[in-house]
């Protein structure tokens, strides 16, 4: 099951970014998959930590690199990506705790949360490094709402 399959939309055209976005996706895969299977609390909970871990070294990646190109949206996406990971350590927590609705919580993060951000700020922020290919910026300080 390729529950958040890529998809060539979401390029931003940064490999580093581009390559990690795609792992972020298929790390929710695995937990969407190990949640709707049904499958051991262990498994389930790993696949929460992989998650997690991922979302905090990706997110850093991203504003140490935004850093480096003194991008003025740093702020933020620091902003974005703290209220991101913020939601993860929610889901952690309620999975933990064996709180129903997890799955769903994580359909309406990625979905919600993770892919426009992706698509709006991270796209703008590769498009403001030098491409030519701009496009008109999506409107900055949006919250998404699980
Ligand atoms: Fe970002």
């Amino acid at each position: 099951m390729d529950t958040y399959p890529w998809s060539e939309t979401y390029a931003t055209g940064n490999w580093v970014i581009d390559t990690q976005h795609r792992r972020l996706l298929e790390l929710a895969g695995l937990l969407s998959d190990a949640l709707a299977d049904g499958r051991s609390d262990e498994v389930a909970e790993q696949a929460m930590a992989a998650l997690e871990s991922y979302t905090r070294f990706h997110f850093a990646e991203e504003e140490a690199f935004l850093a480096a190109i003194r991008a003025p949206s740093l702020a933020q996406h620091r902003r974005v990506h703290a209220s991101l990971t913020l939601d993860v350590e929610a889901m952690r927590f309620n999975l933990v705790a064996r709180y129903p609705g997890v799955g769903e919580q994580l359909s309406r993060w990625v979905l919600n949360c993770l892919l426009p951000h992706m698509l709006n700020e991270d796209m703008a922020a590769v498009e403001a490094t030098g491409s030519k290919r701009s496009r008109p910026r999506p409107s900055a300080g949006e919250e998404c709402s699980l």
